[in-house]
């Protein structure tokens, strides 16, 4: 965990060998990635580049409306075929899965032959979001606008508060869970890893839920949920499968 405002010294110790302490390299190309490129353009970034999930047809219009350079991140095989000397990253993938492999794989192996120095995760934390100066914000994580994190929140890394979420005093938020738009998650409430809870959902004081668990949008959650699985209803009345994320 860091602290929000520790970004910018983080950023200073960056630009101890650098020509820009401000640029940073993206995964993903997808809708997640063109609001956290928004977001941190508002911050005063410049974006280096984009990583693909597959060959990019550079001739495409949709491709040459993405600024910076494009590599293809081989997401089958975790290949990077980069050469990247960006110290700055965040991987914008919005499937919670998909991004804890890549952010994995980092962590693993990638990072022990070709990190650059002072290789780090940043935050992209809109300017148009409220967010407590008594919580903490995890790194690789997105405050998207309109969000607002309140008193002693803790949010863990890489997880995306989206647009309009609002998560309340005391509230601590998994590793890669992603609280979708216009959620509301009262004081003390407690969110595992890997959770999607859906748009516009509603969650109670001190309700607990367990890793891997996705609640369907529009949803109240006013009992806790115990078992990683896919969960509806207003309140929850039903549970639709259940998801094995342990595998990797
Ligand atoms: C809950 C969810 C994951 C289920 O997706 P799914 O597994 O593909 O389920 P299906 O669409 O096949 O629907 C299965 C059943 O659940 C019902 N259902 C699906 N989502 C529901 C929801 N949010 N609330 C109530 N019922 C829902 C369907 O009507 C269907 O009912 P039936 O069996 O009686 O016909 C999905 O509908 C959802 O709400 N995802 C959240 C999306 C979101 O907020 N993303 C954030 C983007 S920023």
């Amino acid at each position: 965990m860091i602290l929000i405002n520790q970004e910018s010294n983080s950023l200073k110790m960056a630009n101890d060998n650098t020509v820009n302490s401000k640029v940073v390299d993206i995964i993903g190309m997808g809708g997640h990635a063109a609001v956290v490129s928004d977001i941190l353009e508002l911050n005063n970034f410049l974006i280096a580049g984009y990583y693909a999930d597959k060959e990019p047809d550079r001739d495409h219009p949709r491709i040459k409306a993405w600024r910076g350079d494009i590599q293809y991140l081989k997401l089958n095989t975790m290949s990077f075929n980069f050469k990247s000397k960006t110290q700055l990253w965040i991987c914008a993938i919005g499937n919670n899965e998909v991004r804890r492999r890549i952010v994995n794989f980092v962590a693993q192996g990638w990072g022990k032959t070709i990190y650059p120095p002072h290789f780090k995760w940043i935050t992209a934390i809109h300017p148009r979001s409220i967010i407590s100066k008594s919580a903490t914000i995890g790194p690789g994580t997105v405050v998207s606008a309109g969000a607002i994190i309140n008193a002693r929140a803790v949010i863990g890394q890489h997880c995306i508060i989206n647009s309009g979420a609002i998560i309340e005093h005391h509230t601590k938020i998994g590793d890669f869970s992603h609280i979708a738009p216009g959620s509301v998650l009262c004081g003390h409430v407690i969110i595992g890893q890997n959770c999607l809870i859906g748009a516009g959902t509603t969650i109670i004081p001190k309700i607990s839920i367990a890793d891997n668990v996705t609640i369907g949008a529009g949803s109240t959650v006013i009992q806790n949920i115990t078992e990683a699985g896919t969960y509806i209803g207003s309140p929850i009345n039903r549970r639709l499968v259940t998801i094995d994320k342990t595998d990797t």
